[in-house]
């Protein structure tokens, strides 16, 4: 039975199957087989039974089959570690040779499921493309690759061809800066009656970026001091993640140490430059800033100079009134002085003033002031000084007025102040009794306060004398009240003495009458004991 089946089996299933096709009522009348679809796991196994009319039944298949039971007109093989679809041909020898086929279905979960590489950093405004790639995974037609951002599903495809690689576009936006994506497959074999198989890659973040075309802003510093430092800041707008930008600032091949601060969607990076003497002259001032994959540079020109301020010297910086003094500015070869106080001349790096000091002259402040053109722009140094004048005392009209004539009880002001350098002291005593001249508001005028002060102004450059008269006038006023007190004095009492009088009178007249009536009285009642 068997033998002879299998010795024609390389030839017949192809011929039957053939003819199955052909003729499926055929076939089908004369072997049966169960069941006629299955779908197993990969590398599973399956039983089939294949029954005929008679009792020569065979299954022929290149997968590994075992036979595990049989009737007189039937057979069951369990077919084992299934790998790849397969259609398994049952046959029969009765009459003539008959067969019929069944279709077996592997499946299985893709063995690999990865989202490529994404770029480092991508510019957001730009296209993405996302590619996924899947091997294995069967069936393929029950086989979808899903690509994700997130939660979000962005495509949803069917795999076809053996290994697949599936493409989506998208355009990168700045929220999706840290967003993960990844891709599932989605094995659905539900309508099989098994359930749906999901896959995941795993998940790549993106990390998304916005420089602008501009360069960053340097701060305009064209010409800078050596020795000195200078605050240099380089600033740029519309950068995003601004914090993840990387800022660079340089002088020459020096590095320096910026700080950086980030607000919104810009920067400013300031740094402290000092170029030393011996780096005066042109240098490159570098800013430069990187983010993604992209680099922003700024250069600009500094010209570094040395420009000590003139030296402004004063032959004597304290002199006597009369003394001739010498004011002198020097400056730096190639700058122009002013000098003030010295007369329009050619432009020259010196000037000089020559001055009799007179008391005018004292605090007063000498400016000289030198120009250096670096680099297309003016430089400007100054330097003062100031005059010290000795003079005086002085003690004159302007100072202290002689003649003060005031009214009693009237407000003023005494002023009497001496001039000089130094500062002279004033003593002022009165003549007679050496009271001190009340300097200051008075409020109100006294009349004690009159009389000729002495007044005396006193310093190391010699003294001074001046009299001052201080008249008050009170005399009328005075007199003007007493007679206006006398009067109403006088009427005060004259009025008291009448009004004293007439009392009197009518005090006296009312106890006359009072006398009288009760004289009338006792004459007129007559004696009635009780
Ligand atoms: C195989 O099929 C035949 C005919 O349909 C049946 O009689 C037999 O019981 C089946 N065998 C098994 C193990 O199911
Ligand atoms: C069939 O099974 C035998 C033993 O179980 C094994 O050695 C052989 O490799 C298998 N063949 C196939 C094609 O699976
Ligand atoms: C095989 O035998 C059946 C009857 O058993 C017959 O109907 C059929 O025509 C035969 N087929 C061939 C190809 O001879
Ligand atoms: C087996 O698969 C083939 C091709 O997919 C199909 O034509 C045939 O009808 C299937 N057979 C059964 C019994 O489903
Ligand atoms: C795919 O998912 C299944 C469960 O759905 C799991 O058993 C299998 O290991 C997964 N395959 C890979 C390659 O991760
Ligand atoms: C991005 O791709 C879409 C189509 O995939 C296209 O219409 C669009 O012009 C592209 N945009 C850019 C900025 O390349
Ligand atoms: C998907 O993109 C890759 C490059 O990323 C390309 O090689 C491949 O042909 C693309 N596949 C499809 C289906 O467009
Ligand atoms: C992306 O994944 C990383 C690590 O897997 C996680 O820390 C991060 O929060 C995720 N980002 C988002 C937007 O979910
Ligand atoms: C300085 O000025 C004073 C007064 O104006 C005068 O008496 C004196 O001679 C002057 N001295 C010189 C050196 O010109
Ligand atoms: C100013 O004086 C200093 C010290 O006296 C000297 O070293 C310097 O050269 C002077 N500067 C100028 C511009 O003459
Ligand atoms: C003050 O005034 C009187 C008279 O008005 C005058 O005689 C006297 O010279 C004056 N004294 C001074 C110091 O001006």
């Amino acid at each position: 039975m068997a033998p002879g089946a299998a010795r024609c089996a390389p030839a017949l299933p192809a011929l039957l199957a053939l003819l199955g096709a052909l003729l499926p009522g055929l076939g089908e009348a004369q072997v049966s087989v169960h069941p006629r679809e299955a779908i197993i796991p990969r590398g599973g196994s399956v039983e089939v039974n294949c029954s005929a009319p008679c009792s020569n039944v065979g299954l022929e298949t290149n997968l590994n089959k075992t036979e595990v039971a049989s009737g007189h007109n039937w057979k069951t093989f369990r077919l084992s570690n299934v790998q790849e679809d397969s259609s398994p041909i049952c046959f029969a020898n009765c009459h003539n040779q008959t067969s019929d086929s069944m279709n077996l279905t592997v499946y299985g979960t893709p063995s690999l499921v990865e989202l490529a590489p994404l770029p480092r950093w991508q510019p957001v405004g730009e296209n993405l493309t996302l590619s996924c790639q899947v091997v294995g995974g069967a069936p393929r037609a029950s086989l979808t690759v899903v690509l994700l951002r997130g939660e979000e599903e962005l495509s949803r495809q069917p795999a076809v061809g053996k290994a697949t690689q599936v493409n989506a576009t998208v355009l990168a936006r700045r929220e999706d800066h840290g967003a993960n994506f990844s891709c599932r497959t989605e094995l659905d074999l539900r309508p099989q009656g098994l359930g749906l198989f999901q896959n995941s890659s795993a998940p790549r973040q993106l990390r998304t970026f916005v420089l602008p075309e501009t360069n960053p802003r340097l701060s305009d510093l064209r010409v800078a001091e050596v020795e000195r430092e200078q605050l240099v800041e380089c600033t740029m707008d519309g950068l995003f993640p601004a914090s993840e930008a990387e800022v660079h600032l340089g002088l020459g091949d020096r590095r320096l140490q910026p700080t950086v601060t980030y607000k919104g969607d810009s920067f400013s990076a300031t740094a402290l430059v000092k170029a030393h003497a011996e780096e005066q002259g042109p240098q490159k001032l570098v800013c430069e800033v990187m983010l993604g994959d992209q680099t922003r540079t700024t250069r600009e020109k500094v010209t570094f100079y040395s420009f000590p301020a003139p030296n402004l010297t004063l032959s004597q910086p304290e002199v006597s009134e009369g003394t001739v003094v010498t004011v002198e500015c020097e400056a730096h070869a190639g700058a122009v002085v002013t000098l003030s106080g010295a007369a329009a001349g050619k432009p020259a790096s010196r000037a000089r003033v020559l001055l009799n000091a007179s008391s005018e002259d004292d605090e007063r402040v000498f400016s000289c002031s030198a120009d250096l053109e670096v680099a297309g722009q003016v430089l400007r140094k100054t330097r003062t000084r100031q005059l010290r004048v000795l003079y005086g005392p002085k003690l004159d009209k302007k100072d202290c007025l002689g003649n003060w004539t005031w009214q009693e009880g009237s407000t003023q002001t005494l002023r009497c102040k001496a001039s000089g350098n130094p500062t002279p002291e004033l003593n002022c005593p009165r003549k007679w009794d050496g009271a001190q001249l009340p300097i200051g508001d008075l409020k109100p005028v006294k009349r004690e306060i009159a009389g000729t002060y002495k007044c005396q102004a006193k310093s190391s450059q010699g003294e001074v004398t001046r009299d001052v008269v201080v008249i008050v006038i009170y005399h009328e006023n005075k007199l003007a009240i007493i007679i206006l007190v006398t009067v109403a004095g006088v009427l005060g009492t004259l009025g008291t003495a009448a009004y004293l009088y007439n009392r009197q009178r009518k005090i006296q007249k009312y106890r006359l009458q009072k006398a009288a009536e009760a004289a009338a009285l006792k004459l007129n009642t007559p004696a009635t004991p009780p």
